[in-house]
Order: C-alpha cells, then structure tokens, then sequence
C-alpha cells in the first residue's frame, strides 16, 4: 500500500472523541462494522477520528478497520488507565514502551502470556515514537495543573501498560496483576490489542493512557469523574501538540 501520511486517532471514551471531534474543523463520517469513523484534518494533518470499542477484541477490529479500509499509516491510541506501578498516581499519564496481554495464557501448550504463533509476550511500539509522543506529553503536562482536584503535578512514566478484558478494581485482583507482571506500570482494556494488529501489519502506533484510578477498590468512583474533569482535555491537548510537531 502506498504511504499515505494519514493518522488513525483511536479514543477509549466519546467524552475524548468529542473533544476530539470539536477541533476538528471539517470531518465526515463514514460507517463501518458497525462503527463511526471521522475523516477530516488536524492541523493540516490526514486524520481519521474513532472510538475505539471497550476490550481487546472490539479494539482489534476497529484499528484493523482503520488499517485496511482507512489506509491509516500511523496510530495513535489515547485513554485512561488503572496505576499499577508504585509512584504511578491519578493524574499522571504513562506511555507505552512496551504491551502485554495480562490474560493471555495458553500454558501449558505455550508459556503463560506468550502470544502463541508470535513467540513474544510483549510488544513495543517504534522507539522513535515512543520518544516523541515522551516528549510531547513532558510538555503538555508542564503547562497543566490539577491543585483544584486534589491532584500535584502530573508526571510522565514510560514503560509495560498491561491489557485484559476486565476493568480492576478490586485490591485483590490487583495485587495478583502485581505479582504476575511486576514491571506492569497500568492496566487498560485494549493497547496491547491494538499493538498486535499494528504489528502484524508493521504500522507504527503509540499508546498513552492518563491514569485514573488505582485499580482498587474505588476504580468505579474516580473512573467516571476522572474522565469528564481530566482525561478527555489531555488527550485533545496531546494529539494538537503531536500533530503540530509532526506536521509535514
Ligand atoms: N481503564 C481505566 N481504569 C481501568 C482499570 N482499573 N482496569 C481496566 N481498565 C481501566
């Protein structure tokens, strides 16, 4: 396929992709399995704008849509997490250095969260990436300040974002993700889906996930407010000044 400069912006909640969609000057929707999916510009960049479904297999399909129908040639994923990682508080945002599928486990046939057929557990995004969207969000985050929740300076973490089709949020369950992979830094619902597809098809993606809630037992409080209130505005603000900067 040829290049086409076109960006995929896949986003975890329709709070972000609305807030998304409200600096967008000129998209149209078009319909695919089921989903919406926003083409237009940012910045002067090729833009494609979605949601992108809760759990791995929802995820799939969709940057599997914006992959092949969409031509996207590059992706980017934005959305909240639980902290796992000590130091890894509400409020920070971590990027995605490396993706496992904290469930994943066809043991005893391959080891426990080995992707069978890939003979991998984990999977990292491009360096290069990684390091810009870093940097990127180093400076977003140096211009925000969240005294008025109750929440310091936010900090930047890169490292392992664990995904399952469960939201934690129990202390338990936690606790067992700790044990499993304690170099787990968040837990989502969908990166390391989106990281195999785009592995598969060698487009290069970044993850960032702004960290909500704790993973514990008052996830489902912070979860909804955390979102409105914080998540969606870093996510806007991170895409602008990313697509800014790559700007051809
Ligand atoms: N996304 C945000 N918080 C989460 C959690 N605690 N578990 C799974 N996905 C999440």
């Amino acid at each position: 396929m040829h290049p086409t400069g076109r960006i995929g912006i896949m986003a975890a909640m329709p709070e972000e992709l609305q807030a998304l969609l409200d600096v967008m000057p000129d998209e149209t929707m078009v319909r695919r399995a089921g989903r919406e999916f926003w083409v237009g510009h940012l910045h002067g960049r090729d833009v494609v704008a979605v949601l992108s479904r809760i759990g791995k297999v929802a995820a799939a399909t969709t940057s599997t849509v914006l992959l092949t129908e969409f031509g996207v040639d590059q992706l980017l994923f934005t959305g909240v997490a639980g902290g796992l990682g000590d130091g890894v508080r509400v409020g920070d945002v971590v990027v995605a250095d490396a993706l496992m599928q904290h469930d994943m486990d066809a043991s005893p046939l391959f080891p426990r969260f080995e992707l069978p057929g890939l003979g991998l557990d984990a999977l990292s995004p491009p360096g290069a990436l990684t390091q810009q969207v870093r940097e990127t969000v180093e400076r977003v985050l140096s211009e925000v300040h969240l005294e008025a929740l109750g929440l310091g300076q936010a900090r930047v973490h890169q490292g392992l974002i664990i995904s399952g089709d469960q939201f934690i949020h129990c202390a338990q369950a936690c606790a067992g993700l700790r044990q499993a992979l304690p170099q787990a830094l968040a837990v989502e619902m969908e990166g390391a889906a989106v990281a195999q597809v785009c592995h598969d098809f060698q487009v290069p993606y970044a993850v960032v996930r702004t960290i909500s809630d704790r993973a514990d037992d008052d996830a489902h409080i912070d979860f909804p407010r955390f979102v409105s209130t914080v998540a969606c505005h870093y996510s806007v603000a991170i895409i602008e000044a990313l697509l800014r900067q790559m700007r051809p």
